[in-house]
């Protein structure tokens, strides 16, 4: 992976003042992503969200200048999914649009989650995405590891085979230790690791995950990088954020763009003016009294 340091703040607001990196050596990404995770709905059971806001917020991002889509095939609530709202905003997709999905849960059409899949229903689970997405290729496909498996080399070999097949570009891992990354990456290469991980919630043990996929340019991907539902009512993160006349979800964006040259940062929001609040972070940069401010406050 090949890092290109941030570039200098535009005018307006782009993707592109993020930076990039060269995620598994040929694919170029604007470290400034986007998560569709909650398009269909603001939560597994609902509320639904409006799929035209939706749709008007995919298309806009890529406006902006997003270039990294993060799905699943398993976003879905009742009958709109994540991947059908991105091919309806975006199909046929531009190039250059990386669209990153994943694999592992299993769920019924009623929403209810089934036992992780086995490499089987890895397969079958590729096959979805490809259809859903109406791609040939899937960019980069993750391997979403649930609580209960200890072992991911299993279902990780099912979906390297697909890569060898060509229906995959990159692997990913997600939810995983560093020793479930070294399973996987005694399979096959690992282009991308998707952990939980903020500002504020981040534990050690995933701190030295991304010091590692750092020293090793593998990316390292946050989930729920605002902390998943609201943005959390921190006294240091708003000082921050009054500091440089921004919000605290810019400072939560920011700080992960800051802390490691790695890091691909995918918020996702449904509302159209959270979206250029989120992509207009990419131009925030932080300094040593911030970060120290902001390190203070998680370790308290
Ligand atoms: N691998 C995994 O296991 C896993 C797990 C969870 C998520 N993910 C991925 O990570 C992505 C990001 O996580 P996420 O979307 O769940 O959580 P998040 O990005 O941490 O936060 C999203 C929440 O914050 C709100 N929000 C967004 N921008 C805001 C702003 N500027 N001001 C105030 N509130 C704001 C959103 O509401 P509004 O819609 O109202 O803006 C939404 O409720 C997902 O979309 C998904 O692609 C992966």
């Amino acid at each position: 992976m090949t890092i290109t340091p941030h570039s200098s703040a535009p005018d307006s607001v782009h993707a592109s003042a993020a930076g990039s990196l060269l995620l598994g050596g040929d694919l170029p990404l604007s470290r400034m992503g986007f998560g569709a995770m909650k398009l269909p709905a603001r939560d597994w059971d609902g509320p639904a969200c409006d799929p035209v806001q939706s749709v008007a917020v995919l298309r806009r991002a890529v406006e902006l200048g997003v270039d990294h889509i993060d799905t699943a095939w398993f976003y879905f609530h009742e009958d709109v999914s994540a991947n059908g709202l991105i091919r309806e905003a975006l199909h046929p997709y531009r190039d250059g649009l990386v669209i990153a999905t994943k694999v592992g849960p299993g769920r019924n059409p009623d929403g209810s989650w089934q036992d992780p899949a086995g490499p089987a229903e890895v397969r079958a689970a590729v096959h979805r995405n490809l259809r859903e997405l109406g791609v040939d290729r899937l960019d980069l496909v993750y391997l979403r590891r649930m609580p209960s498996q200890k072992s991911i080399a299993e279902v990780f070999a099912a979906l390297a085979e697909l890569r060898e097949e060509g229906l995959v570009r990159h692997l990913g891992v997600s939810n995983v230790d560093a020793a479930q990354l070294a399973e996987a990456e005694a399979v096959a290469p690992v282009a991308a690791v998707q952990n939980r991980f903020s500002v504020l919630e981040h534990s050690a043990q995933d701190a030295a995950l991304l010091a590692d996929c750092t020293a090793r340019g593998i990316a390292f991907v946050p989930f729920f990088p605002l902390g998943g539902s609201g943005v959390p009512a921190d006294p240091a993160l708003q000082r921050v954020a009054d500091r440089h006349g921004a919000t605290r979800a810019q400072v939560m964006v920011a700080w992960l763009l800051a802390v490691s040259p790695s890091i691909l940062a995918i918020p996702g929001t449904s509302s159209p003016a959270h979206l250029e609040e989120n992509v207009a972070a990419a131009s925030l940069r932080l300094g040593a009294e911030d970060l120290a401010e902001l390190a203070a406050s998680a370790g308290a």
